[in-house]
């Protein structure tokens, strides 16, 4: 349909060039007729009076000059007529002869350029621009045999010409058109028919029909496709959906159990001495990366090497920074690495959250690159490669290398194992190549990178943005068809794999029902049992749209007095990297405005919005996501966002609504949401409108709808998913491997 769409506007725009041509020829031709037509009448009208002329001029007085020269301008085009004497004389003219217009000028004119000019009769024409537009003089000369008794000037009017043309360029306007149309309307028809019989013979030829040799060339690919499809959905039809179990079969069968390693900067359980000083307690930190991650290597054991950041990481913690985790069901071990303040300053704080994390999402905040934030990144990507290798236990490990604070280290691993498969995952959006070109380190962070066997990101956008970069800014060769960047002779596969939750969430098992959540968290927040409840949660990130959320709950409030009194909305906000001069500008903000809308609705007890400002532990959001009628998510740019998978997965009782942004990855494929544009604020409040009105069967019917989804597309087909994509990779760099050791071999070279 596109190449149709294409192939029409090329042939209009062909058609239009061909009618501008056209009409430009037909113009000049035209203009070259009608000044040949005038010079000829104008050389007949004198002609036929010539006789009239002599026999006045014999006159020694001649009296009927003036009439004689009247006779000649009954046509209505002829304006005027002189005849002057042969040094250049009047002689006599037509009351209507232009006044401009005199004999001496046009003498000296015969005399200066009569060969230019002039006809073998001694004729010449030219156009004279007067003030009432332009007109055609004829100069004749009067001949008595050879001899010259005079010339008359002839003058006519142009403006017809101009008339003419204009309805020339007219017609010619009229006929373009009509051709235009036909033509598109005739070469979408035909586009159509022509597909639908393509497409009807080639499935014809699928199912064995009639040979024909215009299908060969593509036969090879469809059938090696199909082959892979049914491979496929036979292979998940007899597996059955996704769990922790398959991923550790899969891994088994496709890895033969190799060990996982994961480098992601932050860690899965943080132990942090209470303020006091006496208890040390273990929070899981508000991350998506690690609400996704966690589950997997539980499934996979191996280990987890992370940025130790509690308080009490180190004491509980043995020499070389490792420990046994989860606590209580050990089944991996956590490595901790230490980083000085400088280095976190710099690689943490500065580098990825003020240069890349603003670079990567488009929510208009300025990225900062400092050189020595850069310094420090690049120390801290070393040491965490270091650590790596001390992790491994083999030549060949799986690295599962995790989002953008690690842009260095597939490079760095692959460096120092060269046989390891490295898989990264980027957890963040990639920007177009334009966006990503402003940072002044982007060749070293894409050649990185690329020292990866298996990129991910969670869209097949993010993808084609990466490809673009590298296609850019790197010397390296994009092979579209596999999706691929060939550098140096590395193949990178960049793959889309959208990142989920598992299944079911291992929270909801000591999460209370959800009519014990509505009633606690209902009494925590002094609402009346039939008052309405919106939540949010989200790190208090300005990427996540806090701010544009409230201002849609005080237009909500201002446009519908209904929900006044009766609906209140909680926003759970962990606070995230407030050492940053934009984070903590966020928090005053969020702050405000709550106290603003607060301010202006407030009734009695009824306060419209609770900012909940603190870190609160996967129950307790657990508690809120299934108390509340709505879930609000309205994040300005973001690669997944789990927390809209996380309330579909404590909906059991298939109530409550999402509205969601437009702009997460999860758009994409919970679409039974109410899909915002969060920077409209009238589309966003109505949305909250529509989800507190909506009936509980529609509610119902979307719920089971995104529920089946998250269910089935959970955390461990997207583990499992990479992990045999590496497999392959792997077993296809073995079987190159041994066959060029082989042929090595053959020609005597070792
Ligand atoms: O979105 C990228 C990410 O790494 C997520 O995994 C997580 O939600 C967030 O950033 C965590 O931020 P931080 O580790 O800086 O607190």
């Amino acid at each position: 349909m596109f190449r149709a769409t294409r192939f029409v506007l090329a042939l209009v725009l062909g058609l239009a060039l061909v009618t501008w041509a056209a009409s430009v020829l037909v113009q000049r031709s035209m203009a070259g007729w009608f000044e040949r037509d005038l010079a000829l009448r104008a050389r007949l009208a004198v002609n036929s009076s010539r006789l009239a002329i002599l026999s006045e001029l014999a006159q020694e007085q001649p009296r009927q000059l003036r009439a004689v020269l009247s006779e000649l301008v009954h046509d209505e085009r002829i304006m005027g007529v002189a005849l002057c004497a042969p040094d250049g004389r009047p002689l006599a003219r037509t009351k209507e002869f232009p006044q401009e217009l005199d004999c001496g000028e046009f003498d000296a004119r015969s005399r200066a350029s009569s060969d230019a000019m002039a006809e073998a009769s001694g004729s010449w024409t030219s156009v004279e621009s007067l003030p009432g537009g332009s007109v055609h003089v004829s100069v004749i000369p009067v001949l008595d045999g050879n001899e010259a008794r005079g010339f008359v000037i002839l003058v006519q009017d142009l403006s017809f010409v101009g008339r003419r043309e204009r309805a020339t360029q007219r017609f010619l306007g009229l006929a373009f058109g009509f051709l235009a149309l036909s033509a598109s309307v005739v070469t979408i028809i035909a586009a159509r028919l022509a597909w639908r019989g393509w497409s009807k013979q080639l499935r014809e030829f699928l199912k064995g029909g009639p040979q024909r040799p215009e299908f060969q060339p593509i036969m090879g690919d469809v059938r090696a496709l199909v082959d892979r499809l049914v491979a496929e959905t036979e292979a998940d039809r007899e597996a059955g959906s996704w769990t922790p179990d398959r991923l550790k079969h899969t891994l088994n069968r496709h890895l033969h159990g190799e060990k996982v390693v994961i480098v992601a900067n932050r860690e899965p359980y943080i132990h942090e001495r209470a303020e006091n000083g006496d208890k040390i307690a273990v929070r899981h930190p508000a991350s998506g990366l690690v609400t996704a991650l966690e589950p997997v290597l539980r499934a996979c054991s191996g280990s987890w090497i992370a940025h130790g950041s509690g308080s009490a990481d180190r004491e509980t913690a043995d020499r070389a920074g490792r420990i046994r985790v989860p606590p209580g069901e050990e089944s991996y071990s956590l490595r901790r690495i230490w980083l000085t303040p400088e280095e976190e300053q710099g690689y943490y704080y500065g580098f990825a959250n003020e240069g890349l994390w603003p670079l990567c999402h488009i929510t208009h905040v300025r990225p900062i690159f400092r050189s020595e934030d850069w310094s420090a990144y690049s120390v801290v990507n070393r040491r965490f490669a270091d650590a790596l290798c001390e992790e491994v236990d083999s030549e060949d490990p799986i690295v599962l290398v995790q989002d953008y604070h690690f842009a260095l280290l597939p490079r760095l691993v692959r460096e120092r194992l060269p046989r390891s498969t490295v898989i990264m995952f980027w957890h963040i959006p990639w920007p177009n190549a334009q966006s990503f070109g402003i940072c002044p380190w982007r060749k070293d962070l894409l050649d990185g990178m690329l020292g990866a066997s298996i990129l991910g990101f969670h869209t097949q956008f993010d993808c084609n943005n990466f490809l673009d970069a590298a296609d850019r800014f790197l010397e390296s060769r994009i092979d579209r068809e596999q999706n691929a960047v060939i550098q140096r002779g590395h193949t990178t596969l960049v793959r889309p794999y959208p990142i989920s939750l598992e299944w079911p969430v291992h929270w909801l098992r000591s999460t209370p029902p959800v009519d014990e959540c509505r009633k606690s968290v209902f009494e925590e927040l002094r609402l009346s049992p039939d008052a309405l409840l919106g939540v949010g949660v989200d790190r208090l990130d300005y990427t996540k749209g806090v701010e544009e959320r409230l201002l849609a709950v005080e237009r909500l409030l201002e446009t519908s007095p209904d929900f006044r009194g009766r609906f209140t909305f909680v926003q759970l906000a962990a606070p995230s990297r407030t050492i940053i001069e934009r984070y903590r500008l966020l928090n005053e903000n969020v702050e405000r405005l709550a106290a603003r809308i607060n301010g202006r609705f407030s009734r009695g007890d009824y306060r419209p919005v609770v900012l909940l400002r603190a870190h609160h532990e996967p129950p307790d959001v657990y508690r809120y996501y299934r108390a509340a009628d709505l879930c609000c998510v309205t994040s300005l740019h973001d690669g997944m966002n789990l927390v809209a998978k996380e309330f579909v997965a404590a909906r059991d009782d298939e109530r409550g609504v999402l509205v969601l942004s437009q702009f997460t990855g999860a758009a994409r494929e919970l679409t039974e949401a109410l899909i915002v544009n969060p920077y409209d604020l009238d589309e966003t409040s109505s949305a909250l409108a529509a989800a507190l009105d909506m009936s509980r069967d529609e509610q119902r019917e979307r719920m089971r709808s995104m529920r089946a989804l998250v269910s089935d597309l959970n955390v461990y087909r997207w583990a499992g998913r990479m992990l045999v994509d590496a497999a392959r990779l792997r077993r296809r760099d073995r079987l190159t491997g041994r066959l060029s050791d082989h042929l090595a071999f053959g020609t005597g070279r070792t």
